[in-house]
């Protein structure tokens, strides 16, 4: 099984370290971001959404007009626009990226975040009944040579036809909910997670593979984590307790709560279970998801970049092969993971690969 690397463009040079997330878009550090993660072999970057960020697709444009070879995974949320229109709107992005463009469907764990763009009181089930629908509907204007109809629970549509198609535009998938799992096991090309032990990663693997096997179907899997390298593991766990500290501090000038939280979506509970102590496994570190409260990729792995590389064989032998990273200095972090992570990896993967068709 081959390896990817994801990156990410989180429109500015922040993470929880500066202090409360601010998505505001600095065009300067985008430009130096994709730039990086090109030079440096991610094969993807993540550009992702949220009801107060900029807009993925145009992100995702901007940086397919500045870059050859880097792809973009596009964090797209079903319910705002059309899935007809949505299904080209991608395409078009595929088509002029040659092919580059892969869709990340997140279906939303919180209400109010819902709210901000006007989806008010629809459930969480709800909300994934709908995903559900929308990618039938978009893989069908993706597909169909001849118009189509649909009359389902959410869309009604009468003679769509689309004059573009993707070449292959791969559909990622995330959240950790039954219905999450139910709904990519129908749909999903990847499922998206973030990184838990290897033991409940394994187990969210093997329930996954269940349910695309009940269509017939097989999947990949991109797991998600914050990789904190440094010349010694010593300084490497240093860094992670200065990084820790750094977040303490900045939630409590915020005012923002250090401790007892509750979050509304499964993922993030799964990760405060992992998060029940601050290190698991060799060096899953939990530090920042117990401050944060697990609010989305906030686990890591800490070590030298050999230690690190052998961490991330680890998940890559239960059937990860697509690592989504980022740093808590972002810039500065995706050119350290592309000198010194990514081409380890690359080769630890190639000679377990080498020595598995050897056996
Ligand atoms: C790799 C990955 C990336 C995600 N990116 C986003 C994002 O950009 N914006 C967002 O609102 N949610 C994002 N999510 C959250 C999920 O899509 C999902 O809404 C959330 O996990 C709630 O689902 P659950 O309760 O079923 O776990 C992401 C999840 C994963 C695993």
């Amino acid at each position: 099984m081959s390896v990817n690397f994801i990156g990410y463009i989180g429109f500015n040079n922040t993470s929880e370290i500066h202090g409360v997330r601010k998505r505001v878009l600095d065009r300067t550090y985008v430009v130096d971001a994709l730039r990086a993660q090109e030079e440096g072999g991610f094969d993807r970057v993540l550009i992702p959404f949220g009801s107060n960020s900029p807009e993925s697709q145009i992100v995702a444009a901007y940086g397919a007009a500045l870059t050859t070879r880097l792809g973009f995974l596009v964090a797209h949320r079903p319910g705002f626009t059309q899935p007809t229109l949505a299904a080209r709107q991608l395409a078009t992005l595929d088509q002029l990226s040659q092919g580059r463009v892969a869709v990340h469907i997140i279906t939303g764990g919180a209400d109010e975040e819902m709210a901000r763009d006007g989806d008010i009181g629809t459930t969480k089930a709800e909300r994934y009944a709908r995903s559900d629908e929308y990618l039938a509907i978009l893989r069908q204007e993706w597909s169909a040579k001849t118009p189509f109809d649909h009359d389902g629970k959410f869309y009604h549509i009468r003679q769509a036809s689309s004059a573009i198609h993707p070449e292959n535009l791969p559909v990622f998938f995330g959240g950790t909910s039954a219905e999450a799992i139910d709904v990519a096991g129908r749909h999903a090309d990847v499922y998206a997670t973030w990184g838990e032990t290897l033991d409940a990663t394994r187990e969210i693997v093997a329930r996954v593979r269940a349910s695309a096997a009940r269509h017939g179907r097989q999947i990949g899997f991109s797991l998600s984590l914050r990789p904190v390298i440094a010349d010694t593991e010593e300084a490497a766990w240093k860094r992670a307790d200065e990084i820790v500290e750094r977040v303490r501090a900045r939630r409590e000038d915020a005012g923002l709560p250090t401790s007892g939280h509750r979050p509304p979506n499964d993922g993030s509970r799964r990760l405060l279970e992992t998060a029940s102590s601050t290190r698991r496994d060799a060096r899953l570190w939990t530090g920042v998801a117990q401050l944060t409260g697990a609010a989305g990729n906030s686990t890591g792995l800490v070590g030298t970049p050999e230690q690190v590389a052998d961490a991330l064989l680890e998940y890559h032998r239960i059937g990860i092969g697509n690592f989504l990273i980022r740093g808590f200095d972002p810039l500065a972090d995706a050119i350290a993971y592309g000198r010194d992570l990514i081409p380890l990896v690359r080769e630890k993967v190639a000679a377990s690969g080498d020595l598995a068709a050897a056996s």
